[in-house]
C-alpha cells in the first residue's frame, strides 16, 4: 500500500476575506499550517525516496509546499481552483446580491452549472483526467497540494463516491486526507490538529 496525501494550502488572504477564486498568498495562519504540513510530510514520508509533492500553478499551493524539503515539487495546471470567471474575486454575498439567477442556478445544480465564462464541477471532472492517470501510474506516495472543488473530485475519485455528491463534500482547510490505496481496497484518514 502507498499513501495519496490530500490537502488544500493553507488559508489565503481571499479565503480570510470570504472571496472565491483569485491568486492571493498565505494568511498568518496559512503560513502556520505550512509549517506543520512541512512537519508532518517530512516525517510521514522519511524513508520514502521518490515521493513528490503536485501543487496547483497558483500561488497559495506553491507557497503551502515551500516549506517541505526534500521532495520535488510539480505544479499542475489541471489542480487550479475550478475557475469562477465573471464570479472570480467575488464572495458568495455579492454574487446572490448582483447576480441572483447564477446564484440560484448554482445551487439547484451545483454539479452541471458553470460560471459565465468559467468552468463546472463536471469541467473540473473532466480536466483531473490526466491527474488521476498519473496517481493511478506513481507507485511512490504523492502529496497533492491543491483547492476545495479539485481535491472533492478528486477525493471522490478514490473514495468511489456518486458525481452528485461531488460538490457537497467537506474538505476543509487546514486537514489532511490520507489514502491508502491496497490490494483489498482503499482506506481513509483525516488529520486536521497538526502539531
Ligand atoms: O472559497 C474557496 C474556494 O476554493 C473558491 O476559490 C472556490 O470557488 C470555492 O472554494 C469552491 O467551492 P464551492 O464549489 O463550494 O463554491
Amino acid at each position: 500500500p502507498r499513501p495519496i496525501l490530500l490537502t488544500r494550502h493553507g488559508e489565503s488572504r481571499d479565503n480570510v476575506r470570504g472571496r472565491i477564486g483569485g491568486d492571493t498568498a498565505l494568511s498568518e495562519a496559512g503560513e502556520l499550517y505550512a509549517k506543520k504540513l512541512a512537519n508532518f510530510v517530512e516525517k510521514r514520508l522519511k524513508f520514502e525516496k521518490t515521493a513528490s509533492i503536485w501543487t496547483s500553478t497558483l500561488q497559495r499551493t506553491i507557497l503551502t509546499a515551500s516549506p517541505i524539503v526534500g521532495f520535488p515539487t510539480i505544479q499542475w495546471r489541471a489542480l487550479d481552483e475550478i475557475n469562477a470567471g465573471v464570479c472570480d474575486g467575488m464572495s458568495y454575498e455579492e454574487i446572490k446580491r448582483n447576480m441572483p439567477e447564477e446564484y440560484e442556478s448554482r445551487k439547484k445544480d451545483k454539479l452541471r452549472y458553470r460560471y459565465p465564462r468559467g468552468e463546472s464541477y463536471l469541467d473540473v471532472i473532466q480536466r483531473l483526467e490526466p491527474v488521476i492517470i498519473e496517481l493511478e501510474r506513481q507507485r511512490a506516495p504523492v502529496v497533492v497540494i491543491s483547492h476545495q472543488a479539485v481535491l472533492r473530485a478528486l477525493y471522490a475519485y478514490f473514495a468511489d463516491k456518486p458525481l452528485i455528491e461531488i460538490p457537497h463534500i467537506e474538505v476543509p482547510l487546514h486537514t489532511i486526507i490520507e489514502i491508502q490505496m491496497g490490494v483489498t481496497g482503499v482506506q481513509e484518514k483525516r488529520q486536521s490538529n497538526l502539531r
